[in-house]
């Protein structure tokens, strides 16, 4: 059993989720993941673990409702248990010593950056955090993250906070300054965003790592469902990855193959009472 011990709305359709996993807390390492199962209608959810406390056997999930089975994920109550979850799965980050480092979130993306950044910081890297959102009440975990960066620059598309714009306006500017250029970068958001990132940094041959989300299934490479084409070879991303060389990586395939269930996404999102379903999100 998985009790929920806190259940937060942080921003527009994401939650934080607390939930009793001791075992996990005490093995995961930075970029590791685990893959939840609400309950028997929904399915297996692969989530990135924010943080732990080993001494009161939690983990932290941030959680954006999206579809059916996200939107059963935030609405349980604290005390609720989760049907099942499994984990840690994937490779942990290799952590390593670049110099100054930018890390950079978009949206929801942010959760997953943020055990990355805070590993990064912790052996020496001077890491310099770029988030973006839509407005400002997308902006998650800035405060968090201060906490370790030399600095945190927001982005948001409406300018109601930070600059106006996207995650790579401020990218450029540290890219065009040789005092600010960074030796390494990391990018977790929408796959456009990690795209427009790698094709920046490619022609000033900047190592650049990415977090991949493809649907996922079993989470320990035997379905295939993770696939995705790496510097021309097939990986899956649940044992190989969830992060690559984003120099290597095909993200035109990765867009089409998590586009491939969107219309029985939208039929399964009519099963759920009108409340608990998430307003358009299309860009
Ligand atoms: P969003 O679409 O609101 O974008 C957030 C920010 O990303 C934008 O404000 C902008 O700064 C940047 N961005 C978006 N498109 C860009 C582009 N074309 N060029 C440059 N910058 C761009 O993000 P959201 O709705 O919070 O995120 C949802 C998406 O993130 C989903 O597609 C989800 O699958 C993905 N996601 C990815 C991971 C991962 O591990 N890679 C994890 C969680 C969520
Ligand atoms: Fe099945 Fe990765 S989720 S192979």
């Amino acid at each position: 059993m998985f009790p929920i011990v806190s259940n937060d709305l942080i921003a527009p359709y994401v939650h934080r989720l607390i939930i009793q996993a001791p075992r996990v807390a005490k093995a995961r390492r930075p970029g590791q993941f685990v893959i939840v199962h609400a309950d028997r209608q929904a399915e297996r959810v692969p989530l990135t673990i924010a943080d732990a406390d080993t001494d009161r056997g939690t983990i932290t999930l941030f959680v954006q409702a999206v579809g059916y089975s996200t939107c059963r994920l935030v609405a349980m109550s604290s005390g609720e248990s989760l049907r099942d979850l499994a984990g840690p799965l994937g490779r942990p980050t290799r952590i390593e010593r670049y110099g100054r480092v930018a890390c950079i979130g978009g949206g929801v993306g942010t959760a997953v950056l943020y055990p990355l950044a805070k590993a990064l910081a912790a052996v020496g890297n001077q890491v310099i955090t770029i988030i973006g959102g839509r407005t400002s009440e997308f902006i998650i975990l800035a405060n968090e993250l201060t906490e370790f960066s030399s600095e945190v620059l927001i982005t948001t598309e409406d300018g109601s906070r930070g600059k106006k714009g996207f995650v790579t306006h401020v990218l450029q500017y540290l890219i065009g300054d040789p005092r600010s250029v960074p030796q390494a970068v990391y990018a977790v958001g929408p796959v456009p965003m990690m795209k427009a990132v790698t094709d920046m940094t490619r022609p000033h041959q900047i190592k650049t790592i990415v977090s991949l989300n493809p649907i996922m299934i079993d989470g320990t490479g035997m379905c295939g469902g993770c696939r995705v084409m790496v510097g021309g070879q097939m990986k899956f991303a649940c044992v190989d990855g969830p992060e690559f060389d984003a120099h290597q990586v095909d993200f035109a395939l990765l867009a089409d193959r998590l586009s491939t269930y969107r219309d029985e996404e939208c039929r399964m999102l009519q099963r759920l009472p009108k409340q608990q379903r998430p307003a358009a999100r299309q860009r």
